[in-house]
Order: C-alpha cells, then sequence, then structure tokens
C-alpha cells in the first residue's frame, strides 16, 4: 500500500479526502467535493445520519459477521455499491477501470456512469464482479438505443436510469475554479486556471500519460463521441421522464433500477413504470439544494413501496455505521459516491481498494457492538429514528 493512504495516515474517509485534495487540481477536487448552491443538502446528507441512534444488544457473542447480500438476484460479498460517478478518469488514469476493479476484487457491483472517461466494454472487462449501467439521455434517443445495445451485448447486469437530473444543478464551486474556461480549450480563456494543474504535477503527468482530455466514448454522436464541453447542454436537452420507461423497458429487457426517487409518490411511480429497484438519492446534494437528506425520506419510501422491490440509498455515506444504519431503516444495500471517489483520486485503485476496506472494518465493529452477526437480521429495531421521520410512512 503507498505510503499516503496506508494507516494511520488514512484512518477514515476525511483522511482519504484530505489526500485526495493534497494530489488532485482544485478544479477537480472541488468537482468531487462540491454540491448545488449553497450546499445545505450536502451537509444535511451527512449530518442527518446523526439522528439516527443505535439501540445496541450487549452480551452477545458475534464471532463472525456476514456481511453479503443479495442485490436483483446477484450475491455481493458486502452491503454497499460503487454509484455511478462520471468523468471518473479525470481523477485517475483509466479511473473507471480501476474503480471497477476494485469494487470486483472486493466482491461488489460497480455501477457505470454514461458521462465515463472509459468504454464501457473495458470497464465490464476490467471487473469480475457484477456491472450496471446507468443512462442519461444525453444525445437523444438513438445515442442511449446504442449505449444500451452496447452495455447488453457487454454484459452489464442491470440499467440505472437517473430521472434527477432535468438540468444540471448549479455547482458553483465549479464555476469559481474555471470550469468552463478550461473546458474551452481556449490558451488565453484558460491561462488564469491553469495554475491548478501545474501545482499538481503527479495529477499532470498521470493526466497526459492518459492521453490528456478526453471525451465520452460511450455517448456517440453522428460525428464521434460527444467532447467534454458539451456536458451542461447535452444534459438539458436529454431529460428522462415517465414517458420514456416504455420504450427504455423495450430496448433492455432486464431489470431497471430507478435513481433519485425521493418520495414516495415518486418511489410508487417508478414501481408503476416496471423498476425492479429504486435508489433513494438526491445525486449526492449536486442537484437540487434544499431537498431532503436521504436517510430522513428512507423510511418513507420503504413503506410505499412495500417490499414490491428493492429499496437502495445513498448520499453521505462515509463510515460503516451510516451503512448499518441505512440498512436497519429498510434499504436493501447502499451505494458509495464520494467515499470512493476520494480514493481513487489519492491513489487510484489502491485507494478505492482503501475505501472499501475501511467501511468494511467499519461495518463489522459496528454489527459486533450491536449483537448482530449478519446483514440480513438487521431491522429497525437496532436504531431509534426521530419519531417525526416515520409520520409519513403512518397515512400510506
Ligand atoms: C463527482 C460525482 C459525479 C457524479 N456523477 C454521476 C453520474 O454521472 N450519474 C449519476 O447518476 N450520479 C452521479 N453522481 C451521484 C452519485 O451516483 C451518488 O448519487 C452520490 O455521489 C451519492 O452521494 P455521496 O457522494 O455523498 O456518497 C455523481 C456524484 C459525484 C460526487
Amino acid at each position: 500500500m503507498s505510503r499516503t493512504i496506508a494507516p494511520p495516515r488514512v484512518l477514515n474517509i476525511d483522511d482519504l479526502r484530505r489526500e485526495a485534495k493534497r494530489r488532485l487540481p482544485r478544479v477537480v477536487f472541488d468537482y468531487i467535493d462540491g454540491g448545488a448552491e449553497r450546499e445545505r443538502t450536502l451537509g444535511e446528507n451527512r449530518r442527518a445520519f446523526e439522528d439516527v441512534l443505535f439501540r445496541p444488544r450487549s452480551a452477545v457473542a458475534t464471532r463472525h459477521c456476514d456481511l453479503s447480500t443479495e442485490v436483483l438476484g446477484t450475491r455481493l460479498e458486502l452491503p454497499f455499491m460503487l454509484a455511478p460517478v462520471g468523468s471518473s478518469r479525470l481523477f485517475y488514469q483509466r479511473g473507471e477501470e480501476a474503480a471497477a476493479r476494485a469494487a470486483g476484487k472486493a466482491g461488489t457491483g460497480y455501477i457505470l456512469s454514461t458521462l465515463s472517461g472509459c468504454r464501457l466494454e473495458d470497464v465490464k472487462a476490467a471487473t469480475t464482479g457484477p456491472a450496471w449501467y446507468q443512462l442519461y439521455l444525453v444525445g437523444g434517443r438513438d445515442v442511449a438505443l446504442s449505449a444500451i445495445a452496447r452495455a447488453r451485448a457487454a454484459g452489464y447486469r442491470a440499467l440505472v436510469v437517473t430521472i434527477d437530473t432535468p438540468v444540471a444543478g448549479l455547482r458553483e464551486r465549479d464555476l469559481r475554479n474555471g470550469i468552463k474556461e478550461l473546458l474551452s480549450f481556449n490558451p488565453l480563456q484558460m491561462w488564469p486556471y491553469v495554475w491548478q494543474m501545474l501545482s499538481r504535477p503527479g495529477w499532470l503527468a498521470s493526466y497526459l500519460g492518459d492521453g490528456g482530455l478526453m471525451n465520452f466514448p460511450n455517448i456517440v454522436l453522428a460525428d464521434g463521441p460527444m467532447a467534454y464541453a458539451d456536458v451542461g447542454a447535452a444534459l438539458e436537452q436529454s431529460m428522462v421522464s415517465w414517458d420514456d420507461f416504455p420504450w427504455i423497458r423495450e430496448a433492455w429487457q432486464g431489470p431497471i433500477v430507478v435513481k433519485g426517487a425521493h418520495t414516495a409518490d415518486d418511489a410508487r411511480r417508478a414501481v408503476d413504470a416496471g423498476a425492479s429497484a429504486v435508489v433513494v438519492s438526491n445525486h449526492g446534494a449536486r442537484q437540487l439544494d434544499g431537498v431532503s437528506p436521504t436517510i430522513r425520506v428512507l423510511p418513507e419510501v420503504v413503506a410505499a413501496v412495500g417490499g414490491e422491490v428493492e429499496v437502495l440509498l445513498d448520499g453521505g455515506i462515509r463510515c460503516g455505521g451510516d451503512v448499518v444504519k441505512a440498512i436497519c431503516l429498510g434499504a436493501r444495500a447502499v451505494l458509495i459516491g464520494r467515499a470512493y471517489a476520494y480514493g481513487l483520486g489519492a491513489a487510484g485503485e489502491a485507494g478505492v481498494t482503501r475505501a472499501i476496506d475501511i467501511l468494511r472494518t467499519d461495518v463489522v465493529r459496528t454489527m459486533k457492538l450491536l449483537g448482530c452477526g449478519s446483514i440480513g437480521a438487521l431491522d429497525r429495531s437496532f436504531v431509534d429514528p426521530p419519531a417525526h421521520w416515520l409520520s409519513r410512512c403512518e397515512t400510506l
């Protein structure tokens, strides 16, 4: 393990975040770290986990903890998967492949973003674990259909349709760091912001060694793969609506996961649209600032779908205790986003592996302290959520 991410220097995810900040140019680090507008939901996603208190069972000898679970019929060795994180190739050379490889070695799944810098076939080939493909309709229906066909042929097991991105959120840090100017590739416009790269020679060497940037090889337009600069505009023209689900369903045929359900109503609509699972998600607080933290709305969504489909959750997970709390409140498993993206930015595959190890060790310790020997045995009796979080469940 490289010195930068070994213990005791890196003991938790916040330590990995610090190491990512040291290695990455500010514009890249803030792209990972930042949230939308005033970043109120960004803070709340994490903080709200503190409102859920544990109710341990003491004097229960738990020598072995079984962390395995089953999601959409696939066994995972861990109760968390890696969420889709666009442009991971900016964080480390061949970033999506590195993250997928680390997930597979740990026995868990990886979800590839449409906005990947690596070809979806190469990412699938890099991992021994299950892979899902996350769909944006960037470029329109025909472009999406061709990506869906490629994902199916490559062996992706589920299609994740993200529904919370009708427009890109306002991420102020990106604008202040000159992301638009840097992507203009106009030397005069770029110049005031280039120092961010020059001050991170390690990252710059790896970025240039990887071919420099870059396009989106899974969004193939009439004139070739979509260029980096087009993303914001393309997202605005590509919103998904419930009316799109029939043709997506017809094209894909395998399980569909709806990512971004945030209310009981949307979760029900996802079930009616044919989803096999929903992800309670606010896109890591990068879209609508001021929405509830995800852990708070989890009980409402679980009650609304009534066991008809599996419920996953993401947002704010930075330690194993957070994973356990979400499972106690009804999530089948969780997705981690920034927790592994920091690891990737800090040290590539080794950093992602370190993030996974930190969370795995945390989950085991938390479960032993709770007196619970398996993920399947975790339930609401192990936690005390605020009573008002449950009030909506009663009316469903
Ligand atoms: C840098 C970054 C890029 C992301 N890109 C995507 C994406 O392309 N598609 C998507 O559905 N979600 C995307 N997300 C959201 C994540 O999939 C996930 O919902 C979120 O990161 C969970 O919150 P957490 O980071 O607090 O764990 C992105 C998140 C981050 C941090």
